[in-house]
C-alpha cells in the first residue's frame, strides 16, 4: 500500500493506495475516531458490486452502517438527491460524531461530500472512490458540490475528506471508456507537472490499460501526490490551483455546448489539452514536436483529440467559455504550457488563436 499526505493543517488526511483495500475500510475508519454511525452512500451500479464488502467491513471493526443508494450518473448530483438523503440521515439518527462513506466516482465523492459537510454543520467523510477519474482528481483536495439547472458545480463547498481509500481492484469492473476518460486527468499531470510522468506514460500505457497493478499504483499515487502539493499551496483556488484546469477551459464549453451528453468529461478535456498545447505553441513558446507527443499520447489512450465544428458550433462555444463559473470580469483566461511538465496560468488569448487551435 502507498500513502500520500495532504497536508492541510487540523484538516491533514491520508490517501491511501493499493490493492484489497475495500477489505480494510472498517480498521482504517476506526483509526479516524469517529462515531459508530455511520452512512454509506453509493449509486445504483456500484453499490450492487461492492457496498456488501464495504457494509461488512465496517461492520466487523464494530460500526453501525446504513447504505444509501442514489442513481448513478451526473444527475444524481442534485439538491433533489441531498434532500433525499438528509431525511434517511436523520432517520438513522446520524450525529456530530458521526460520518458518511461514499463509495463510487466522482458523482458519490462530490455529492456525497457535500451532504458531509452541510448535515448538522459538517460530519466525517470519507472517500472510496471507484473511478480512475476519482481516484486521481475528484476524491482528493475537498471541492464537494451539486449541479443546478444553470449549471454544473454551482453550489458546493471546500471541505476536506478525513481519509481516501483507492482501492485499485474496484478499477477491474469499470467500463474502459471510463478508464479512458480517467487517463485523460493522468496525463494532465504529466503536462502541468511532471515531464517524467509523461514519458513513463509514453512508455508504459499499454500496460496501464491493461491495468497493470505495478503500472497503475505508481501512476494513481503520482497523479494524487501531484493534486495534494497543488492544493497544500492554494487550498481554495487563490491562484495556482488553477493550473489544473489545463485544457478544461475548451472542454467545459465543448461540454456545455453538447448538453454533456455526447463527450465524458475526460474527452472533453483530451480534446481541451490538445487545443490548449496548440494555443500554447503558437504564443507562449512550446515546440511542435511537444505538440506532437501530447497529441500521440492522448490518442494511443484512445482518446478523441479534435473536434470538427460548424460555424455556428464555433460561436456557440467561444460564448460558452465566458460564461464558465472560473471567468471573471467576462475575461476568459487560459493555462498554457511553456514545455511538457511546466505551465502558467492566468493568460489571455485573442478568440483568433482560440479559433484556429480548433482547426
Ligand atoms: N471535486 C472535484 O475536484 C472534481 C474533479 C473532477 C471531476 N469532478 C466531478 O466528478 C464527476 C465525474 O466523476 P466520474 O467520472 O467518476 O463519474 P461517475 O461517478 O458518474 O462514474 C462513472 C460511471 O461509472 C460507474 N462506476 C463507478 N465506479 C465503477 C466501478 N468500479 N465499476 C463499474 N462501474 C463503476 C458509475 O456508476 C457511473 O455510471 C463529475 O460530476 C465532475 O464534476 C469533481
Ligand atoms: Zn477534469
Amino acid at each position: 500500500m502507498r500513502t500520500v499526505k495532504v497536508p492541510l493543517g487540523d484538516r491533514s488526511y491520508s490517501i491511501k493506495i493499493g490493492n484489497s483495500l475495500l477489505s480494510r475500510l472498517g480498521s482504517e475508519c476506526r483509526r479516524l475516531k469517529l462515531g459508530t454511525r455511520c452512512a454509506v452512500i453509493t449509486d445504483r451500479k456500484v453499490g450492487p458490486i461492492y457496498s456488501k464488502a464495504a457494509m461488512s467491513s465496517l461492520r466487523e471493526a464494530g460500526f453501525e452502517p446504513v447504505e444509501i443508494r442514489v442513481p448513478a450518473g451526473e444527475t444524481a448530483k442534485s439538491l433533489g438527491t441531498i434532500h433525499a438523503c438528509y431525511d434517511k440521515l436523520a432517520r438513522h439518527r446520524l450525529e456530530r460524531s458521526s460520518f458518511i462513506v461514499a463509495l463510487g466516482g466522482g458523482v458519490v465523492g462530490d455529492m456525497a461530500g457535500f451532504l458531509a459537510a452541510s448535515y448538522l454543520r459538517g460530519i466525517g467523510f470519507v472517500q472510496v472512490p471507484t473511478t480512475l477519474l476519482a481516484q486521481v482528481d475528484s476524491s482528493v483536495g475537498g471541492k464537494v458540490g451539486v449541479n443546478l439547472k444553470a449549471g454544473k458545480n454551482l453550489v458546493g463547498a471546500f471541505y476536506q475528506p478525513r481519509l481516501v481509500l483507492c482501492d485499485l481492484d474496484t478499477l477491474k469492473t469499470l467500463p474502459k471508456r471510463e478508464l479512458r476518460a480517467g487517463l485523460a486527468e493522468v496525463i494532465k499531470y504529466g503536462i502541468i507537472d511532471d515531464a517524467t510522468l509523461f514519458r513513463r506514460l509514453e512508455r508504459r500505457l499499454p500496460a496501464l490499460l491493461k491495468l497493470d497493478a505495478g503500472e497503475l499504483a505508481h501512476v494513481v499515487a503520482r497523479s494524487c501526490q501531484i493534486k495534494a502539493k497543488v492544493v497544500e499551496e492554494d487550498e481554495r483556488e487563490g491562484g495556482l490551483r488553477a493550473i489544473l484546469n489545463y485544457g478544461h477551459t475548451i472542454g467545459h464549453a465543448l461540454e456545455a455546448i453538447s448538453q454533456y451528453g455526447k463527450y465524458l468529461h475526460g474527452e472533453a478535456i483530451s480534446i481541451g489539452q490538445v487545443a490548449a498545447s496548440k494555443i500554447s505553441r503558437d504564443q507562449h513558446g512550446l515546440g511542435q514536436a511537444e505538440v506532437d507527443r501530447i497529441e500521440a499520447l492522448f490518442a494511443t489512450a484512445g482518446l478523441p483529440t479534435q473536434v470538427t465544428l460548424s460555424k455556428k458550433e464555433t460561436t456557440k462555444l467561444l460564448a460558452a467559455m465566458k460564461l464558465d463559473k472560473k471567468v471573471s470580469g467576462g475575461q476568459v483566461k487560459f493555462v498554457l504550457a511553456k514545455s511538457i511538465g511546466r505551465v502558467e496560468f492566468g493568460i489571455e488569448v485573442p478568440q483568433a488563436t482560440i479559433k484556429a487551435s480548433l482547426h
